[in-house]
């Protein structure tokens, strides 16, 4: 209705962030709302780019393959250019490390005490049909100030990140955060280029949902088989049989946004998704929200990462049916 337009309280991303970090009562050097500011940024300028991308004839593949021996879309190369950029702009990151560099980038700068570990582009191969991708990001604080900045500040356990999140351009653009107090969700207003505060304290809901590539089947473990039998066919409680609902898109910011809201489990296990950017990230936020995230056999924020594109098998989502996987590896393994 018309009181819409005139709305005064709105909360925006900046705004909201700078109330989080005096809640949090660490001394606020403003750096780290700095930083997620640019990533917001770098956040709607691809959603500007991917939203207009068949008309920019920025859509399909390059003659490039990465170093996750996979065929790199023409967004994936502009959606890493923005971000490095913006967040090299901001002078506070020391580590930059993108699914779409084979190594490492390494800033020198004087207030450089963060590492920003991202996949710029999510989903991308879903891009084509117009199904929704996304940008992951997580950020670590350099272990020490004064020590030159290491591949040790980055091969460290995702419960040492400091803030996690995802930016999903699906039928609006959303940009989900936790800096470690809850998950909160901010929705583009594409007028004022603002990311308002659309969703506080953002809980799992409850809806039996089970998510997974069933075309991998073939390499499932037996606790996975085992899982997915009990999911399909669960015995009937007074005449009724609980049924799940499956749902797999395909991109895992949308799979992962729709268990956050819905509820129910998202599952790769024959471990496609690299640690640092899309597993840890997603882990956090999903413990944030009264979830839980596991590789089946420990719990996925523990897990330290042996190289920067190491991957683990993920089984994220609401606690009971996270539990009830480990529990049939723990039978089954
Ligand atoms: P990316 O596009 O960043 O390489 O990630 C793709 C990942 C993830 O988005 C999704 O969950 C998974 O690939 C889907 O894999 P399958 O197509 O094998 O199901
Ligand atoms: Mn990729
Ligand atoms: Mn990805
Ligand atoms: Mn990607």
């Amino acid at each position: 209705g018309h009181s819409e337009e005139l709305r005064t309280d709105i909360v925006t991303l900046t705004t909201h962030i700078i109330a989080e970090q005096q809640k949090s009562g660490k001394p606020a050097t403003g750096d780290m709302s700095l930083l997620l500011s640019s990533i917001g940024s770098a956040c709607k300028w691809i959603s500007n780019v991917v939203r207009k991308a068949e008309l920019l004839k920025v859509i399909g593949a390059t003659a490039i393959t990465n170093v996750q021996a996979e065929t790199v879309q023409k967004l994936d190369v502009l959606s890493n250019e923005i971000f490095i950029n913006l967040i090299k702009g901001t002078g506070r990151a020391a580590i930059l490390v993108s699914e779409e560099n084979d190594e490492a980038i390494f800033i020198e700068s004087e207030r450089g005490h963060y590492i920003v570990v991202f996949d710029p582009l999510d989903g991308s191969s879903n891009i084509d049909c117009g199904v929704s991708v996304g940008t992951i990001f997580g950020i670590y604080h350099v272990l020490d100030r004064s020590a030159k900045p290491s591949l040790k500040d980055v091969l460290r356990p995702g419960t040492e990140m400091v803030a996690g999140g995802y930016c999903m351009y699906g039928s609006s653009t959303i940009m989900v955060l936790t800096t470690g107090d809850g998950v909160d969700g901010f929705t583009l207003d594409p007028n004022t280029g603002e990311f308002l505060l659309t969703h506080q304290k953002i809980k799992l809901g409850k809806k039996k949902i089970y998510s997974i590539n069933e075309g991998n089947s073939h390499a499932f473990d037996k606790a996975v088989k085992a899982y997915l039998d009990s999911v399909k066919f669960p015995p009937a409680v007074n005449g009724k049989v609980p049924a799940y609902t499956a749902r797999y898109v395909g991109s895992m910011v949308g799979d992962v946004h729709r268990t956050l809201l819905y509820g129910g489990i998202f599952m790769y296990p024959t471990g496609k998704l690299r640690i640092l950017y899309e597993c840890f990230p997603m882990a956090m936020l999903m413990e944030q929200a009264g979830g839980k995230a596991s590789t089946g056999r420990k719990r996925m924020l523990e897990v330290v990462p042996e190289s920067i594109h190491s991957r683990a098998p993920i089984f994220l989502g609401t606690a009971a049916e996270v539990d009830a996987v480990e529990a049939l590896y723990k039978k089954l393994d």
